[in-house]
């Protein structure tokens, strides 16, 4: 047989839209005697993103921890893209770890590393794809976050917010079909933080990237959950608020002592009347 070209892995690993990607079902944690999440369930479907919200503690980190199966549950069950995760091997994790590409909280680059070589770090080191394509690939992400002439610039002399959108960048370089953002605005001013948003949702509506964003920034949240982008006629890509259909693709998440406090859409959320939930907003 064959080996597939990157084309035919890519496409075979594209789910329909609507599939479920990512499954936590009854969900249990404990470190010692803490107990992080007791009962935890939720569905992230092909295509559409889940907001996680909760107080510092709640065990949103340690959810996408599960996802990239460096934790295991003490109970419950989890599949991403049709594996049971919390029983895989290392050696099969890494596959599914293929398809998942994880924006840090804080962004988490290497210093010492241009980035060139912070985007293409795995490329350059883990594979035997031929040098010249490996920087067309790390130029082509970089473009898409709008960064290509900062290529050969260390972190230290970005911004910011250039720094999570290189984080991005590096998430994107072998084209998951999930990415896992860990509070990508955090620290970020409003008008910088859009920025970071509006990657999000190009990603999601031009790429169709399914995603997992934790925030304590309810207006990032609320501005992915309610904007869209689409591309015009001349090709550039615009971000307008979101169709009917799409405002019903982005849930919300509540975690609170263990549990889902709350799942719905941005409306549902903004018309709870829950007062922890309104103390969230306020
Ligand atoms: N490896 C670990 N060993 C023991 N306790 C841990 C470990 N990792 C996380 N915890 C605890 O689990 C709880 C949930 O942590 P987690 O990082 O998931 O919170 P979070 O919701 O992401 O918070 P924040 O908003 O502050 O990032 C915290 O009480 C934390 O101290
Ligand atoms: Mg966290």
């Amino acid at each position: 047989m064959s080996t597939p070209t990157p084309l035919e892995d890519r496409l075979s690993r594209v789910k329909a839209p609507g599939e479920p990607v990512v499954v936590f079902e009854r969900v249990f944690l404990a470190f010692g005697d803490n107990v992080i999440l007791k009962d935890v369930s939720f569905q992230l479907l092909s295509g559409s993103t889940k907001i996680f919200l909760g107080a510092s503690g709640a065990g949103k980190s340690t959810i996408l921890k599960l996802i990239l199966g460096l934790l295991k549950p003490q109970a419950g069950k989890i599949w991403v893209n049709g594996a049971r995760t919390d029983q895989l091997s290392e050696r099969d994790l890494m596959k599914v770890r293929d398809d998942l590409g994880m924006v840090f909280q804080e962004g988490a680059l290497f210093d010492s590393l241009t980035v060139r070589e912070n985007v293409g770090y795995k490329l350059y080191e883990e594979s035997d794809t031929p040098l010249e394509e490996v920087h067309a690939r790390v130029r082509e992400v970089l473009g898409w976050v709008e960064l290509d002439e900062h290529i050969d610039k260390m972190p230290s002399q970005l911004s910011g917010g250039q720094r999570r959108r290189v984080a991005i960048a590096r998430a994107m370089t072998f084209s998951p079909r999930i990415i896992l953002y860990d509070e990508p605005t955090t620290g970020l001013d409003p008008i910088t933080s859009i920025t970071i948003d509006d990657e999000i949702i190009k990603l999601r509506d031009i790429e169709g990237v399914s995603s997992i964003v934790v925030t304590h920034q309810l207006r990032d949240a609320f501005w992915v959950a309610e904007k869209m982008a689409v591309r015009r006629q001349d090709g550039q890509v615009e971000i307008v608020p979101a169709s009917p259909e799409k405002l019903a693709q982005t849930q919300f998440v509540m975690l609170r002592d263990g549990d889902v406090a709350f799942e719905g859409t941005a409306s549902d959320l903004r018309a709870s009347t829950d007062p922890y939930l309104q103390l969230f907003q306020s």
